[in-house]
């Protein structure tokens, strides 16, 4: 399957400002964290990411820890980029991140200018890109002042090797402080990255509003609660899930009797709105405008259709939603 040149990938995509910026993101972005990696299948990787191209998924975000080995996501996505889609840089929105563990010694994480710019330095090497699109501090550092990671950000800019940046999983008093710093400096910050799906709300409390205030843009992470919220673990723990192979911070702990019945009312207001579970808990993510997009992951081509059909009913009844309310409480 090669990327269709002369596509209608932009006919059906819904692209959403992020905050104020004049930056368009697609509704629905695809994630790398997991399935991009060394220990995984490269042509079923490079199959899902031409597909979700074609599907007008023009964001595809990176950090440089991912991948099994830490690293392996962003040299394989550097592989699929100049193979498949050289001639498609321009339209496509690439992101990647430093802060977690990565190399060894006092450098290797954190939000240290030395170890922001030094990162960045790398993942452009392994995505054999000249820039990336957003350059994110992918969490907050508390042993280093935010000035210097904010300014550490902003040099990135300067240099021309991030046109935009962000923050993600960085607590509400710190992205306030963030946001007015990074207008002291008047860089491009556009975007908070947070952990945000309906078995995980903490971003509703003040974060939204915080972001909404400063005109900043979210791009929520884990939508889906890493599977949880699809009918996949309702007869059990499939052979081929993430639970089974039992790499992440999911674990069959967390298929709970609890969690599973939510499912199952879920999927009959699902129903009523002819979507899957996976399409409503990713419509119910994109309702509050300060969410331009929803980021996914996936482990197989099927799934990312699937997950793009959501952006055919994106919208609520104040009945469902209170409904929808009652089953999480
Ligand atoms: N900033 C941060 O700290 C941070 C942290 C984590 C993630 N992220 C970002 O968020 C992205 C998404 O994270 P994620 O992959 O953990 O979240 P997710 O979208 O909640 O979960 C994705 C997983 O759910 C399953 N899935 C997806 N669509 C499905 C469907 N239609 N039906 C059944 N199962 C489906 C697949 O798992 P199976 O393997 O079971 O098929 C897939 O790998 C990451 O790639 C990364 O870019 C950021």
């Amino acid at each position: 399957m090669s990327v269709n040149s002369i596509s209608k990938r932009y006919d059906k995509m819904i692209y959403n400002k992020l905050g104020k910026s004049g930056l368009k993101v697609p509704a629905i972005s695809l994630g790398l964290y997991r399935n991009f990696g060394e220990q995984d299948d490269f042509s079923t990787a490079k199959e899902m990411i031409k597909k979700s191209f074609d599907l007008g998924i023009t964001h595809f975000d990176l950090a440089n820890n991912y991948g099994d080995p830490a690293g392996s996501a962003e040299l394989n996505f550097g592989t699929i980029l100049k193979d498949e889609l050289a001639s498609y840089r321009d339209e496509l929105l690439i992101s990647t991140k430093a802060g977690y563990d990565m190399w060894q010694g006092p450098y290797g994480e954190w939000g240290s200018r030395k170890h922001m710019l030094s990162s960045l330095e790398q993942s452009l090497k392994r995505l054999q890109l000249d820039y990336v699109d957003i350059y994110y501090s992918h969490r907050y550092d508390p042993d280093t002042p935010l000035e210097e990671t904010v300014a550490a950000l902003d040099t990135a800019v300067k240099q021309g090797k991030a046109l935009y940046v962000g923050v993600s999983n960085y607590p509400l008093n710190v992205t306030s402080e963030a946001i007015q710093l990074f207008k002291k400096y008047n860089t491009p910050f556009v975007v908070h990255q947070p952990n945000y799906s309906m078995f995980l709300r903490d971003a509703e409390y003040k974060l939204f509003d915080v972001l909404a205030q400063g005109g900043v843009g979210a791009i929520v992470f884990q939508p889906l609660y890493q599977g949880l919220l699809t009918t996949k673990y309702v007869q059990g723990i499939p052979k081929y899930s993430r639970v089974a192979k039992g790499v992440d911070s999911i674990s069959a702990d967390s298929v709970t009797k609890e969690r599973i019945e939510k499912v199952l009312e879920l999927k009959k207001i699902a129903e009523n709105r002819e979507q899957t579970v996976a399409q409503l808990a990713l419509a119910w993510t994109l309702r509050n405008d300060v969410v331009s997009s929803a980021l996914i992951g996936a482990s197989r081509v099927e799934q990312i259709v699937e997950n793009v059909k959501a952006l055919d009913n994106l919208n609520f009844s104040t009945e469902e939603l209170k409904k929808i309310d009652r089953i999480l409480s």
